[in-house]
C-alpha cells in the first residue's frame, strides 16, 4: 500500500487510492479545506492556488465571519456568541488502512480547542471527520452547533440525490439540481433516523446523476439519532455542506475538562458515477462497520407476516419443518411470544416483561430451541428491549423508567399504550443488556436476534437527567454502551436492526448489527424502488429482503411467485409467509430459489454493485448486477415495473464485466418452459457492456400460469 503524504508548508496531503484531500493548515491561520476530489499528485497540488482553487474554512465557527454558514457555535462563560479557530498544530499518523491528520486549532481568547481528525481508508476512498470539542476553561461552555464537519463544493451542473421515506416506503429516490438557498435534510425522531430521510447523501459534479458515469460525492453521517444534512449555496462560487447531529433542542454543555466528540461524517469521491460512490461505502462498510461483515448469512423464514401475534408451539413447529424442507438454515419467532401477567396479544401490552408466555409456549424458549435442532436449522426470536408498554409488569415496578417530560403525563406511541424506556438511566441500560444476557444465558445457542424499536421519542423528558437539553445525546450514548457489553459478551451472535422496519439503516448503529429490516413493506414492485434507494449506501449483505404472500399484506398487489423471489434474492434472501398457505408448486419454485441463491450468496453479499436502469426512470424496466471483485462471474437482475401490451424496451446491458474476457449465461429461478436463446451462450464482456441482450418482455411458464410480473435472474460466468 502506497501511503501519499507531503507537507508543504502548512500543506497537508491526505491521500486515499484514487482521491486527495488538500488541507492548508498553517500555524496561526484558520484551516482550510482546498481541495477534494480525484488525485492530484503533489507538482499539481502546487499549482491549486494558480488554477484557482481558493480555501474554505475547514470548520467554519460563528461569531467573526459574517454570515456564512457554521460548523460551531457556542456561548462562552461570559455570554459571548464568538469563537476563533486558529491551528496550532498538525498531526499526521499511520494506521494499518491508511493515515489521520488531525488538524489541532485553538481560540486565542478562551480556552477552547477543536481537533479535525481526518481518517483516511486507502482501498475503499473513503475519509472520515470528525470534531473532539474541548472545554479548557473553568467554567461550562454552551455548544449550539457542533457539526462533523463542513465539505466546500465547487458549483456548476451540480445535482443532489438523498434518500426519503417512511414507514412501508422506505428508500426512496430524489435528485435534484443544487440550487441557491439551503436546502436541509434532517430528522427529530429520536430513534428510527432512516425514516423520513436519510443521513446520507450523493452529489453529482457533472450534471444529471448518472449511475455508471461522472465524477460523485458521497457522505454518510454515522450517527443513530437526530440529524442535519445541510447544503448551502450562497454568494460564493461553492456549495457548502456541513453534517452533523441536529442541534435544534440539543444545546450542549461542556463542563469544565470535558471533550465533546461529534460522530463520523463519511466520504468519498468517485469518477464512476452513483454506483461508484455505493461500491467505495459498502467494500468499506463491510470491512470495518458492519458486524460480520465478511460472514455470509442465513436463508431464514421469519413468523411475523405468516402469523403475526398467533404464535404456539404447534405453529413454529409447522414453520420450522417447512423452511427446513425448502432449504432455509433459520427460523425467527417474530413478535407475541411473551408476557406473564400481561400476554402480548396485540400491540398494546406487555413489552418490557421478556418472560415467554407459557399458555402460547408450554416449553418455553428452550424447547423451540431444540424444535429446530431437530429440524436441522439454527433458532432466532424478536425483542423490543429500548420499549415498554403502560399495560406491562415492567411499567408497574418501574414507571420513573421512562421517558417523560417532568410534571406533564405521559405521551403514548404504538398501540396507544407505548412508551420509550429511558436509554440514558444506568439502570436502565442494565435492564436493557439484561434482556439479551438472560435469553443467551438460558438459551446459549440462540443464533439470532431481531431488535426492533417501533416508537419516536415523544415526551421530551428524562426523569433521570438533570439536563434535559442532553436527553437526545444521552439516550444515544446509553445505547452505545448498552450495545457495547451486547457485543462484547456475545461477539458472534447475528443482530438485526428492525425499526418500525427500515428506521435504522446507518452507519452509526451498524457496527452493532449483522443487518437491517429494508421495510414493513415486502410488495416485490414497491420493494424494488425501495432496495434500489438503499442500496446506494448500503450493501446487500444487510438488506433483509423476503418473500411474502400475495396478495401482499400492505399494498394489496398479487404479483407472482417467481417475481417476489427474483427480488428478495438481490438482497439477504429470506421468506415472510406462512408456508401452509403456499401451493406445492410455490413450494418447490422457492425450494429451487433458495438452492440457486446458494450458489450466488457470495456474488450477492460480497460482490460489487452495478445498478443499471432505475425504477425510477420511467424505462418499464429496472436492472442491476452484483459483479465479483475478480470478474469471473456475475449475477444480473432484470425486473419488469408494469405491463403494457407490444412493449418495446432498450436491450439489456451489463457492466462492471472484464471486457476481455468470455461469458457464460445461464438463467437462475427460472420459471419459463423454453430456455432463453442465449442460454449456455457465451459472449465477451466488451460485447454483453456495448451491446447487450434482448430478452424475452415476459415469462412464459411451464404451467402456463402467465402473470403481469415478469423478471429475470442471469447468472455469467467467465470461462
Ligand atoms: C415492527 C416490525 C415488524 C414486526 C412488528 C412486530 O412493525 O417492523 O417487522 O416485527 O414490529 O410487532
Amino acid at each position: 500500500m502506497k501511503l501519499l503524504l507531503t507537507i508543504l508548508a502548512g500543506i497537508t496531503i491526505l491521500g486515499t487510492k484514487s482521491t486527495t484531500l488538500v488541507i492548508d493548515a498553517r500555524q496561526g491561520n484558520e484551516a482550510q479545506i482546498v481541495y477534494y476530489g480525484s488525485t492530484v499528485c503533489p507538482d499539481d497540488i502546487n499549482g491549486l492556488a494558480a488554477a484557482g482553487y481558493r480555501g474554505n474554512s475547514l470548520y467554519p465557527a460563528f461569531g467573526l465571519k459574517g454570515a456564512d454558514e457554521t460548523a460551531i457555535s457556542v456561548v462562552q462563560p461570559d455570554g459571548s456568541l464568538t469563537l476563533d479557530l486558529k491551528v496550532s498544530e498538525v498531526i499526521t499518523e499511520k494506521w494499518e488502512g491508511g493515515q489521520t491528520v488531525t488538524v489541532i486549532s485553538k481560540d486565542p481568547v478562551y480556552p477552547i480547542s477543536v481537533k479535525n481528525v481526518f481518517k483516511s481508508y486507502y482501498e475503499q476512498d473513503i475519509i472520515e471527520t470528525w470534531a473532539e470539542i474541548g472545554n479548557e476553561g473553568r467554567k461550562p461552555v454552551t455548544l449550539t452547533k457542533y457539526f462533523s464537519g463542513h465539505m466546500p463544493v465547487h458549483t456548476g451542473n451540480v445535482w443532489l440525490s438523498s434518500i426519503y421515506g417512511t414507514w412501508a416506503n422506505e428508500g426512496r429516490v430524489c435528485q435534484e439540481p443544487l440550487t441557491r438557498g439551503i436546502k436541509l435534510i434532517k430528522n427529530l425522531d429520536g430513534v428510527r433516523n432512516s425514516h423520513t430521510a436519510h443521513a446520507e447523501a450523493m452529489i453529482s459534479l457533472d450534471g444529471k446523476p448518472q449511475e455508471n458515469s461522472g465524477r460523485v460525492i458521497g457522505l454518510a453521517l454515522e450517527w443513530g439519532g437526530n440529524y442535519e444534512l445541510r447544503f448551502q449555496t450562497d454568494d460564493s462560487d461553492y456549495h457548502h455542506v456541513l453534517a452533523g447531529i441536529c442541534p435544534e433542542n440539543a444545546p450542549y454543555t461542556l463542563a469544565k475538562g470535558e471533550i465533546f466528540t461529534t460522530p463520523a461524517l463519511a466520504y468519498s469521491f468517485s469518477q464512476e458515477g452513483l454506483s461508484g460512490i455505493s461500491r467505495n461505502f459498502h467494500k468499506w462498510g463491510r470491512k470495518y462497520r458492519l458486524a460480520h461483515g465478511d460472514r455470509e448469512r442465513k436463508v431464514l423464514l421469519n413468523s411475523w407476516e405468516g402469523v403475526y401475534f398467533n404464535i404456539n408451539e404447534a405453529g413454529m413447529d409447522q414453520m420450522m419443518g417447512d423452511i427446513a424442507s425448502m432449504g432455509g438454515e433459520l427460523f425467527v419467532m417474530d413478535d407475541g411470544w411473551f408476557g406473564e401477567k400481561y400476554p402480548r396479544k396485540d400491540d398494546t401490552t406487555s413489552l418490557g416483561d421478556w418472560k415467554v408466555d407459557r399458555e402460547k409456549l408450554p416449553g418455553g424458549i428452550a424447547s423451540l430451541v431444540q424444535m429446530a435442532d431437530r429440524h436441522g436449522i439454527r433458532f432466532g426470536i424478536w425483542i423490543e428491549p429500548e420499549m415498554t408498554n403502560s399495560v406491562s409488569e415492567l411499567y408497574e415496578a418501574h414507571p420513573d423508567w421512562v421517558l417523560k417530560a417532568p410534571g406533564r403525563d405521559n405521551v403514548y406511541g404504538r398501540g396507544g399504550t407505548q412508551l420509550v424506556l429511558d436509554m440514558s438511566n444506568p439502570a436502565v441500560q442494565d435492564f436493557v443488556f439484561g434482556v439479551v444476557d438472560n435469553l443467551m444465558t438460558e438459551n446459549p445457542s440462540i443464533d439470532y436476534i431481531k431488535w426492533d424499536s417501533n416508537m419516536n421519542i415523544r415526551a421530551y423528558g428524562s426523569q433521570y437527567l438533570k439536563n434535559q437539553a442532553h436527553l437526545e445525546i444521552e439516550y444515544w450514548r446509553g445505547f452505545a454502551k448498552t450495545c457495547d457489553r451486547i457485543r462484547a459478551k456475545y461477539p458472534d451472535l447475528t443482530i438485526q436492526a428492525c425499526a418500525s422496519g427500515g428506521g435504522r439503516a446507518n452507519w452509526g448503529v451498524l457496527p452493532w448489527f449483522d443487518e437491517f429490516w429494508t421495510s414493513d413493506n415486502t410488495d416485490a414492485l414497491q420493494r424494488i424502488h425501495m432496495q434500489w434507494g438503499t442500496s446506494y449506501f448500503f450493501p446487500a449483505i444487510a438488506m433483509a429482503a423476503h418473500i411474502s404472500a400475495a396478495p401482499n399484506h400492505t399494498v394489496h398487489r398479487i404479483t407472482s411467485i417467481k417475481y417476489r423471489c427474483d427480488v428478495a434474492s438481490s438482497g439477504r434472501l429470506g421468506m415472510e409467509i406462512q408456508p401452509k398457505n403456499m401451493t406445492e408448486f410455490e413450494k418447490d419454485f422457492c425450494r429451487r430459489v433458495i438452492n440457486d441463491y446458494k450458489s450466488i450468496r457470495p456474488l450477492v453479499q460480497f460482490g460489487d454493485i452495478y445498478r443499471i436502469v432505475s425504477p425510477f426512470d420511467g424505462q418499464g424496466f429496472a436492472s442491476m448486477m452484483y459483479v465479483a471483485p475478480e470478474k469471473d462471474k456475475a449475477v444480473y437482475y432484470w425486473w419488469k415495473l408494469a405491463n403494457f401490451h407490444d412493449e418495446h424496451f432498450a436491450r439489456a446491458v451489463f457492466a462492471g464485466l472484464s471486457p476481455n474476457r468470455q461469458y457464460t449465461i445461464h438463467e437462475l429461478n427460472r420459471i419459463d418452459a423454453m430456455p432463453l436463446q442465449c442460454e449456455g451462450k457465451t459472449f465477451s464482456g466488451r460485447f454483453l457492456m456495448e451491446n447487450g441482450l434482448d430478452l424475452p418482455k415476459s415469462n412464459y411458464p411451464a404451467n402456463r400460469e402467465q402473470s403481469d410480473w415478469s423478471s429475470r435472474v442471469l447468472l455469467l460466468t467467465a470461462l
